[in-house]
């Protein structure tokens, strides 16, 4: 793995594919669990963009039924940040009275998930649970419980394998790490 730039900053590796993809074999298997004898399907519901690949490798893990829906949160209106998520598109799917498992790239703050369960319970869902690919557990300030991690990960920035940086290194396969050096 060699080192990428994107922007301003280079980016040295981090976490290779096949590790992100054990963690993700390990968060299915704990889903898998829990929903095998679920009457009514749950919806896998991807946060894009960052989640997009994520989503994608853990539907082909579940082994029990579900619908799959999406929508996308912003926290910029231009280039000026406002503080405040917002939903610029309606869902894509239906989760009314529905069993929601959102799927995120990754938790931070957790301002995202706080903002989304409450969204999501306003729209109607039965039942909102947390599935992240990695979470950063010493910058978590919220009190939501996060039902299925992937990985916890230092506080440090990383993009790839749909995580960006100003929308760069989502393709990349790999998890990289901003190089300070
Ligand atoms: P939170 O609202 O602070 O929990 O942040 C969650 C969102 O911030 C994620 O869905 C990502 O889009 C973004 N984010 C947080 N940490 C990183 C990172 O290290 N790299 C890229 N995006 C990140
Ligand atoms: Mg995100």
């Amino acid at each position: 793995m060699e080192r990428i730039k994107l922007h301003d900053k280079t980016f040295k590796p981090y976490m290779r594919e096949s590790e992100v993809l054990s963690a993700i074999d390990d968060v299915a298997k704990s889903i898998n669990a829990d929903y095998k004898d679920s009457c009514q399907p749950p919806v896998i519901l991807c946060v894009l963009n960052g989640a997009m690949m994520f989503t994608s490798e853990l539907l082909k893990r579940l082994d029990f039924n579900c619908t799959v829906a999406s929508l996308k949160l912003t926290s910029y209106v231009g280039t000026r940040s406002t503080g405040a998520i917002q939903v610029p598109t309606a869902i894509h799917g239906d989760i009314r009275d529905k069993n929601v498992i959102v799927c995120e790239d990754i938790v931070d703050t957790g301002n995202t998930i706080e903002f989304l369960s409450q969204y999501l319970k306003d729209q109607g869902a039965r039942e909102v649970r947390i599935c992240t690919m990695l979470h950063k557990p010493d910058v978590y300030t919220k009190d939501i419980k996060l039902d299925y991690i992937g990985r916890c990960i230092p506080n440090d920035f990383i993009v790839g394998f749909g995580l960006d940086y100003d929308e760069l290194g989502r393709n990349y396969r790999d998890i990289y790490v901003i190089d300070n050096e």
